[in-house]
């Protein structure tokens, strides 16, 4: 059976996970420190983990790691489907899960999905990670049209998911099941 597991601070990547495993018929499971554990190494089917990415913090990567140490990116296919507001042509163009797995990248799928941002719900301590970000970039010559994007999007809740991008997760699921 397919394994689904995801992390999420504001819930956007656990709809993702939700909504990709009851359309492979099972149940997304949060990722705990006894998740890696409990996975069966003889299983055929794909594991797939989503979460948000927060600058070099990626749950999803650290999750990653763990099942390697665990011996499972061998045993297993394992997808690694990254949740951000990075603009969809610039994230696959610099791939930040595969920077972040470093020599782990070659065996794992990845896969990049947009998110949502509600600044109304942020943290105090997201919010002024934010806030200083979106200062700097304020102030930076040459801004890209990402740079853009976040000052344009600041302080505004953006909501960007769109669960008919699971269609590709599903059908890779489907050539390695
Ligand atoms: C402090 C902070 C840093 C973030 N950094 C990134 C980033 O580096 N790249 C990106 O694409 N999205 C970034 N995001 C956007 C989140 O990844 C996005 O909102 C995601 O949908 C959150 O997932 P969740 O709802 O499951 O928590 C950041 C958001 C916050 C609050």
């Amino acid at each position: 059976m397919t394994d689904v597991f995801y992390a999420s601070y504001y819930g956007s990547s656990k709809q993702y996970a939700d909504a990709l495993a009851e359309r492979l018929g099972v149940t997304a499971r949060e990722i705990s420190d006894e998740s890696a554990s409990l996975i069966d190494v003889s299983a055929a089917a794909p594991i797939i983990v989503l979460s948000p990415i927060h600058g070099p913090s990626h749950p999803g990567v650290k999750f990653v790691k763990e099942l390697e140490k665990a011996g499972l990116v061998d045993k297993r296919r394992i997808a690694l489907a990254t949740v951000g507001m990075t603009l969809d042509d610039v994230v696959v163009a610099q791939d930040p899960a595969g920077e972040l797995l470093g020599n782990l990248a070659e065996r794992v799928e990845r896969f990049y999905l947009p998110g949502r941002m509600n600044y109304s719900e942020l943290r105090v301590k997201h919010r002024n990670i934010m806030k200083g970000l979106v200062t700097m970039l304020k102030m930076k010559p040459g801004k890209s049209k990402n740079d853009q994007m976040m000052i344009d999007t600041y302080g505004e809740d953006v909501d960007r998911v769109d669960l008919s991008r699971l269609d590709a997760i599903v059908e890779w699921v489907g050539n390695h099941t």
